[in-house]
């Protein structure tokens, strides 16, 4: 709301009357998104079989690129389907995991580069329910549960296609011939896919385009792409890997006349955020790679996991959390357990995180980050020096501070015109202990 208020003056002054009906309505549109802070991202298909994220010359990939990084001929990939058979796929425990960890939505990969479709698309052979020994639909049953434990549902899909016979480029190893290819039936099979997804497997909240850099694939394509799917679903969110504006992993949107609702980050944190209000969601792996690799065990602790979610909520952004999901249909336990342990975190802090807006102090100390809901700030300590922490560009005496887990009261003086000293509490939390401050109205 507050964000809203801030772009529709902002607009206003550049007397700009169209896009600040445009800014409000995606504003009104994303409002339970920026609500929402933390999200699922789930990377889940055939790969999960070999489920190996090395190239051929034994550098690391993501296991999800299984295809290219091996130079592999699709038919011989399409093997692998045959052994995915996830027997212990329960969308019921899927979504109550991603719940206890305090995610509230998910995002899942319904088709990936490779092709294969996590739903039974009657426009294609090539998924779950045609092409493996499995035949369920599992995002029949993902869409089922979401809705049945109130979880926003969205999903990935990717523009290239290293399986389709009419998506061009081909590999390089391809040798299926390009001739009779033609790229214009691909774009229509993608949009009855996308039709498909909208219409039997929603609500659909989210479409998160991806494999947009090919040069088959056109800013007029995007736009029409974009088009399309608003017109079907007009709440819907839309990433801006559905244009050609994305700059590189960075994953923002560059100058120019470019759609998507908000920016993809990939793996990375944009260092400052954005105050002008453009929405972004950071999307990042627990461990290496996207979909499920069993040689990739190098795992983010719990507390960098924390501190992660503190710093993109510092920034006024949204984390994606990567989940690759094994062959079995289960999770890996290490993701499992570090996902329990950020619920549990979220539980006591979690009103330092959901609804709130990027804390705007600058010159915080070192591991420190601030968000904000109205006169509160609080202020996630990732180490606390012994003589307490000093806050700089707050003006007043906050009428309160308290640790958020355990209600301790803590002192605070006054240093200098606009500083303020929060004295260490008696106990910290090792991941991040937070502070809510009530400042009454000494904000700068
Ligand atoms: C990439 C990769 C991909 C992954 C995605 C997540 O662009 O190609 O495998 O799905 O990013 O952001």
């Amino acid at each position: 709301m507050r964000r809203g208020l801030i772009l529709l003056a902002s607009m206003a002054a550049l007397s700009c009357p169209v896009s600040a009906a445009v800014d409000a309505e995606l504003a009104r549109r994303a409002a339970w998104w920026t609500e929402a802070r933390f999200g699922m991202f789930i990377h889940w298909g055939v790969y999960a079989v070999p489920a190996d994220s090395t190239l051929l010359n034994g550098s690391r990939g993501a296991a999800e690129w299984y295809l290219t990084n091996k130079r592999m001929p699709i038919d011989d990939y399409r093997r692998f389907a045959a052994r995915f058979n996830p027997g212990r796929y329960d969308a019921a425990q899927w979504v109550k995991i991603a719940r206890q960890a305090g995610m509230r939505y998910i995002i899942i990969t319904s088709k990936h580069h490779d092709g294969f479709c996590l739903w039974d698309s009657a426009l294609t052979d090539w998924s779950i329910s045609k092409a493996t020994p499995f035949q369920r639909d599992a995002l029949r049953e993902l869409s089922r549960e979401c809705r049945r434990q109130g979880m926003p549902l969205g999903y990935y899909y990717s523009i290239m296609d290293w399986s389709h016979p009419d998506y061009l480029p081909r590999r390089a190893w391809d040798t299926r011939p390009a001739e009779g290819a033609d790229f214009e039936r691909y774009v229509q099979y993608m949009k009855g896919q996308v039709r498909e997804l909208i219409g039997g497997y929603g609500p659909v909240r989210v479409l998160w385009f991806d494999g947009e850099w090919e040069d088959t694939w056109t800013h007029e394509r995007g736009v029409d792409l974009y088009n399309c799917v608003r017109t079907l679903a007009p709440d819907i969110l839309i990433n801006n890997r559905v244009d050609k504006g994305r700059k590189g992993m960075q994953g923002m949107t560059r100058e120019g006349d470019f759609r998507g609702d908000f920016g993809t980050p990939e793996q990375e944190v944009p260092p400052e955020g954005f105050p002008d209000g453009r929405l972004w969601e950071s999307c990042i792996t627990i461990n290496h790679t996207w979909g499920y690799a069993e040689n990739d065990t190098d795992w983010k602790s719990s507390t960098q996991l924390i501190r992660l979610l503190c710093d993109v909520a510092g920034k006024g952004g949204n984390l994606l959390l990567n989940v690759g999901p094994k062959a079995d249909g289960t999770f890996p336990e290490a993701i499992t357990e570090r996902l329990l342990e950020m619920g549990r975190w979220l539980q006591a802090n979690g009103e330092a995180i959901y609804g709130t807006s990027a804390g705007m102090l600058k010159d915080l100390p070192e591991g420190v980050r601030c968000t904000r809901r109205g006169s509160t700030l609080y202020l996630h300590v990732f180490e606390w020096p012994e003589e307490g922490l000093t806050i700089r560009g707050v003006s007043a005496l906050p009428v309160r501070a308290r640790v958020l887990a355990t209600g301790e009261e803590i002192p605070v003086a006054r240093v200098g015109r606009t500083g303020i000293r929060v004295a260490r509490p008696s106990e910290t939390d090792p991941a991040v202990t937070v502070v809510r401050l009530d400042i009454g109205s000494g904000l700068r």
